[in-house]
């Protein structure tokens, strides 16, 4: 049965040639150039990102959403950067690119709506974990959570065989990381994270990807991963969306002693406190979960 299926090596070429779309990597790669560059100003990114339409379309709703609770509105993408600033402006960008970049149609063996509303659950998870427990950068967490599970998109449009014998696999129990580890010999984890880099991604997003599993694997920013994993173990008790299997995660041992979580008096994380604070979360995010998973322009 293995033979039929492209080897690690095929992946990874595969995964890499993937070039795709207009928002991505013209607008995104400039923007993190132009980012990385300490004399750009709000004006010239806000030029930059106003030369792609549904960019700006998205990015401007986005930055009126209730999600940003900002109390004026914001008309242009230059006074977006101002407000936002620099850094959510960035994770707005990407992870809004990345969503313009995939099939949004859902078919009958994966529903894709559903599937982004797990992503963006665990993007607002991070988010909140981020804030909670004291990493410096909650909009890095959130695109993080967002684009987390990016290998699985990869891999269901262009490594269509095996995305769906890993589906069908998952079908008779287990999850979809073991499926994958034991019929391919690599994970989602991987191929985002070589997606991540194909496209220029930060670093801690790249690490952020392929760690997600296994935050203990983490180096560069060992807390981010933490708040990822944790964050996709949240969303997946309190059912957001759908990602490839029903299972109910445990929490990686490692998430304990970066982050040091709420515990019951058992000693257990309180799995029921989290659950409760992201559903308060998400009634807040949802004009921008709306947003991003429906129509490109403005009302
Ligand atoms: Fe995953
Ligand atoms: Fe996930």
């Amino acid at each position: 049965m293995l033979e039929r299926f492209f080897s690690r090596g095929e992946i990874r070429r595969i995964t890499k040639s993937i070039i795709t779309l207009p928002t991505l990597p013209t607008v995104v790669a400039r923007m993190l150039e132009m980012l990385d560059n300490p004399r750009t100003s709000a004006a010239q990114l806000g030029r930059l990102i106003s030369g792609d339409q549904v960019l700006t379309a998205k990015v401007l709703k986005l930055a009126n959403s209730a999600f940003y609770a900002f109390p004026q509105p914001i008309s242009t993408v230059s006074l977006a950067v101002v407000v936002l600033g620099f850094d959510v402006m960035k994770d707005l960008v990407i992870g809004v690119s990345v969503i313009e970049s995939f099939s949004k149609e859902a078919d009958e063996y994966f529903d894709v709506v559903r599937f982004w509303e797990h992503s963006i659950g665990c993007g607002v998870a991070a988010r909140m974990l981020a804030r909670r427990h004291g990493y410096r950068v909650s909009g890095e967490a959130f695109t993080a959570g967002l684009l987390h599970d990016l290998g699985k998109l990869v891999m269901r449009e262009h490594l269509r065989a095996e995305f769906l014998e890993v589906l069908e696999k998952v079908q008779q129990g287990g999850t979809f990381l073991e499926a994958e580890q034991e019929l391919l010999g690599v994970t989602h984890a991987e191929i985002g994270a070589w997606l991540a880099e194909r496209w220029n991604f930060p670093a801690v997003l790249q690490e952020a990807i392929l760690c997600h599993h296994e935050p203990g694997g983490a180096k560069r920013e060992p807390m981010l991963s933490a708040v990822v994993h944790f964050a996709d173990v949240v969303c997946k008790h309190m059912g957001v969306g759908f990602s490839g299997d029903t299972v109910k995660p445990v929490l990686d041992d490692g998430v304990y002693e970066v982050l040091s979580p709420k515990l019951t008096e058992e000693g257990e994380v309180d799995m029921e406190f989290y659950v409760s604070e992201l559903r308060g979360e998400m009634e807040r995010a949802e004009g921008f979960v709306n947003t991003i998973l429906k129509g490109s322009t403005p009302k």
